[in-house]
């Protein structure tokens, strides 16, 4: 299928003020639309993304037998399988998701029957091994093409494993703990870097026990799951561009309402307060477990300063650094960044392209636009609607 690349002019702004809501959080949503269409009973979700990478997973896991429907107020209903998925003919379409596609191998493991997983040019690049290498170990058996999608799962029963993770990935963690949740004995995932912890906290939402400490985390299966009604909190990855915008600009004022603040996600915050800018935070809550609020951002009238990110902190930025540097020519000291190679097999080689981009000057005529779908597609309203030009 060929479509067709769409164009953009975004003129430069004078200012950001105002605010906004951000869409559902595009982790938190694969997750809740996942876990609702593998467990029992009905699930209900408001502010669910809206992203085409959200709609995959949901798209895959109706083809496994979940009723998904979108009511007219935007609410998304799952009817979940229950704990035993119906194996597809066709194969199971992920689309541009790496996530979908990692996460969905780990709970199709331990399912009997054949899958077969494909996506996009993009997604057919991505490194799959991390994923077969800890399923393999568990008993299950996958079949990669060159180390990549298509994925070919001979599913069935498990046994239990304790697995220290070599890069640290969330993803790779929840294929692992989707695949411990369905066999027996004690699955334990070990990381050196704590990445974001969305699944743990949603699969004891949906009634699994977990045990975590500082560095792992176990699930002991088999467990059942149960629907839930959630509200997603919005997206803090898809706020970093309006974040780093507000920053830019002496004078600015942004409000960022119901923003999703979980402490593995919200580094963001650290770092624009290091480099000078005023962040507060009002009417903290917790939603199913995770943490929600709302954020006011206003940038210092002396300008930007420096800092650096690495180690820990890059993994646990890894989808906003690319904004973050976009900020950085606009620093008095420069924003250091190292440690993140894993951008360079992400959908795109992100450092390539931040580079490349950030070449640019005055006007800017976007190619691809339509690429903001996948994650974000209010992402050019919103921005209009805070921009002062
Ligand atoms: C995600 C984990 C990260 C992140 C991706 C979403 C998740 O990927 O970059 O956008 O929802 O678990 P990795 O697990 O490859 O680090």
């Amino acid at each position: 299928m060929h479509i067709a690349s769409q164009e953009r002019t975004v003129l430069p702004a004078r200012n950001i003020l105002g605010s906004l809501r951000l869409p559902g959080d595009k982790s938190i949503s694969h997750r809740y639309g996942m876990l609702a269409a593998f467990a029992e009973g009905t699930s209900r979700f408001t502010n669910f993304s809206t992203g085409a990478d959200c709609a995959s997973t949901l798209a895959c896991m109706q083809a496994l037998g979940a009723a998904v429907n979108h009511d007219e107020d935007g609410t998304v209903t799952i009817t979940g399988v229950a704990g035993r998925v119906t194996p597809s003919a066709d194969p199971l379409d992920c689309g541009n998701s790496g996530s979908t596609m990692r996460m969905i191998s780990g709970l199709l493991s331990p399912q009997p029957g054949t899958f077969t997983l494909i996506g996009d040019a993009s997604l057919s690049r991505r490194p799959m091994e991390r994923i077969r290498k800890p399923l393999e170990l568990m008993g299950a058996r996958l079949t990669l093409t060159e180390g990549h999608a298509p994925i070919a799962i001979q599913g069935g029963t498990l046994s239990a494993i304790d697995y220290s993770t070599p890069v640290p990935s969330a993803q790779v963690k929840t294929c692992i703990l989707l695949a411990g949740l369905q066999t027996a004995g004690a699955t334990t995932v070990r990381e050196s870097v704590r990445t974001r912890d969305h699944s743990e906290l949603a699969l004891r939402a949906f009634g699994a026990q977990l045990n975590r400490t500082l560095t792992s985390v176990s699930v002991q299966g088999p467990q059942k799951l149960h629907a839930i009604d959630a509200s997603v909190p919005g997206d803090i990855s898809s706020a970093a561009f309006f974040l780093c915008a507000a920053a830019l600009f002496p004078g600015s004022s942004l409000v960022l309402d119901s923003l999703g603040l979980n402490p593995t996600r919200a580094t963001l915050l650290d770092v624009l307060t290091a480099l000078g800018v005023h962040i507060s935070v009002l009417n903290l809550e917790e939603r199913n477990s995770e943490l929600v609020g709302t954020v006011q951002v206003s940038a210092p009238s002396q300008g930007l300063g420096s800092t650096e990110v690495s180690g820990a902190l890059a993994a646990q930025l890894i989808d906003e650094l690319p904004v973050l540097a976009a900020i950085g020519p606009y620093t008095r000291g420069g924003i250091r960044i190292r440690d993140a190679k894993e951008l360079r097999v992400k959908e795109s080689d992100r450092i390539a392209l931040v580079v490349r981009n950030l070449r640019a000057e005055g006007d800017t005529l976007i190619q691809g636009a339509e690429s903001a779908a996948i994650s974000f597609p209010e992402f050019f309203d919103l921005l209009d609607h805070v921009a002062e030009r």
